[in-house]
């Protein structure tokens, strides 16, 4: 509904009794309506601006300056107001021409219809607060999306300053870090050189171990985060010899300790958990240094843990540090008893190249024989994938007895007789008519009845 008191119309018109039935029309509309004699009077009005002018209405017919060009000039002094010409029909082409220059937005015939014209007043009115609403929301609008505009960029700026001061942040803290990382692996790091230091004999030992159960637990595709764990749990085993006298530990490794020592050497892993309780990184790897003596039958200490309630971290460590200890230590260690019981399964191979070869190959097949004694039997076969993958070929051999033999199997090692004369070497090919002759010489008990073929 349009508010008429709101608004003020100027009607032009030369017939001051046309203005007079035009004022009187428009008396009760609410309206604030203006006249004027003429287009020179009416725009002296209008350049006044007293009046917020809606509506211009203006005679077509007048003397000195006609309807369209009076409303051609009104055009430039108010640009918003609605422009209506009255006209007798004779004025046609005039009206057309004004029409089409944009100067009017309506013309009106004379005589008019009060209705009519009251109707189309109405219709001017609605579109001249149209039009300023519209620019009203075009103006809001632009407002708004300046301040949006605005808005942005002083988001924009914040969030680049906060950006920047992040990663500011974020470079101290990975400086720190590096630090930290840096300190940590330093601390490591003294630990073993402290336990080596107190150890001689045992030189190079935990390096050793820590690059075999690396190796172990990438194969098991371990996650990165246990693999460090295990890292440093090896190199850090035997921190805990730490507590003891150094000739307590050298005459363990020697096995010239006597039962009371031993007593006191197995308290190394426990040992070594409370020194490592001190530093809180490094919890995980203390529970994996406590129980590196355990064996998978639960024969071991300090906990007597079974099978897979050993971390696996300490069930990799136990076959890593076996295989270092046994492999180093026995090269110079002749004479020792259980050296000698390893040795005296291969005292009749040959086929190794050296004596590192043959103590290697010892060193294998003993952890192999203790595989679900001593050692976790998966964490053997990834153990024996791992020096497979250094090279280290295992002789997989198994023993048969004569019913067991066929052509075609091959010896593994040679075959002497009891009184140790030599038989057969290393690697013969069997045919028929060797087994043929070892059954003779079996049956006269002239050789025992085990023999080892290769698996191939
Ligand atoms: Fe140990």
């Amino acid at each position: 509904m349009i508010e008429m008191a709101k608004h003020t119309v100027l009607f032009v018109d030369d017939e001051e009794s046309i203005l007079k039935s035009l004022v009187r029309l428009f008396r009760k509309s609410g309206l604030t309506v203006l006249t004027a004699q003429g287009g020179a009077e009416a725009l002296s009005v209008l350049e006044k601006k007293e009046h917020s002018i809606s509506l211009i209405v203006s005679d077509q017919k007048m003397p000195g300056m006609n309807g369209a060009a009076f409303l051609e000039k009104a055009r430039v002094i108010c640009p918003d107001a609605m422009r209506f010409l009255l006209t007798g029909y004779s004025e046609m082409d005039a009206i057309v021409a004004a029409v089409n220059k944009g100067e009017i937005h309506r013309y009106l015939t004379k005589p008019w219809n009060d209705d009519d014209l009251m109707l189309q007043v109405r219709w001017g009115l609605e579109q001249y607060d149209l039009v300023l609403e519209n620019r009203n929301l075009l103006a809001l609008t632009r407002k708004q999306n300046r301040q949006l505009y605005d808005f942005g960029r002083d988001m924009e700026r914040k969030i680049e300053e906060r950006a920047k001061e992040i990663t500011e942040k974020n470079k101290a803290l990975e400086y720190l870090n590096k630090e930290l990382e840096l300190n940590f692996f330093n601390t490591v790091r003294a630990l073993a050189t402290l336990t080596e230091m107190h150890s001689p004999f045992n030189k190079g030992h935990g390096k050793r171990v820590s690059e075999l159960a690396v190796a172990m637990g990438r194969k098991m595709e371990l996650a990165e985060e246990e693999i460090t764990q295990i890292e440093i749990a090896a190199i850090l085993h035997d921190i805990g010899t730490l507590g003891l006298s150094g000739d307590l530990t050298e005459k363990h490794w020697n096995r010239r300790s006597s039962k009371e020592e031993e007593e006191l050497y197995r308290r190394h892993p426990v040992e070594g958990q409370s020194i490592l309780a001190f530093i809180n990184r490094l919890d995980d790897v203390g529970g994996i240094i406590r129980h590196h003596h355990e064996r998978y039958d639960g024969k071991g200490y300090p906990d007597g843990l079974f099978e897979r309630d050993i971390p696996l971290g300490s069930r990799i460590l136990a076959v890593a540090d076996t295989y270092d200890r046994m492999t180093t230590a026995y090269r110079f260690r002749k004479g020792d008893n259980t050296r000698d019981k390893i040795f005296a399964d291969l005292s009749t191979m040959t086929e190794y190249e050296s004596e590192e070869d043959r103590i290697r190959q010892a060193v294998i097949i003993f952890v192999k024989k203790n595989v679900f004694t001593e050692f976790d039997p998966d964490v053997v076969k990834v153990f024996l994938d791992v020096l497979n993958d250094r090279g280290i070929t295992v002789v997989r051999e198994r023993q048969m007895t004569i019913s067991e033999l066929k052509p075609g199997l091959v010896l593994t090692r040679p075959i002497y007789s009891l009184k140790g004369r030599f038989i057969l070497p290393h690697k013969t090919e069997l045919t028929e008519r060797i087994i043929d002759k070892l059954s003779v010489i079996v049956a006269n008990h002239e050789v025992s009845d085990v023999f080892y073929i290769l698996v191939k």
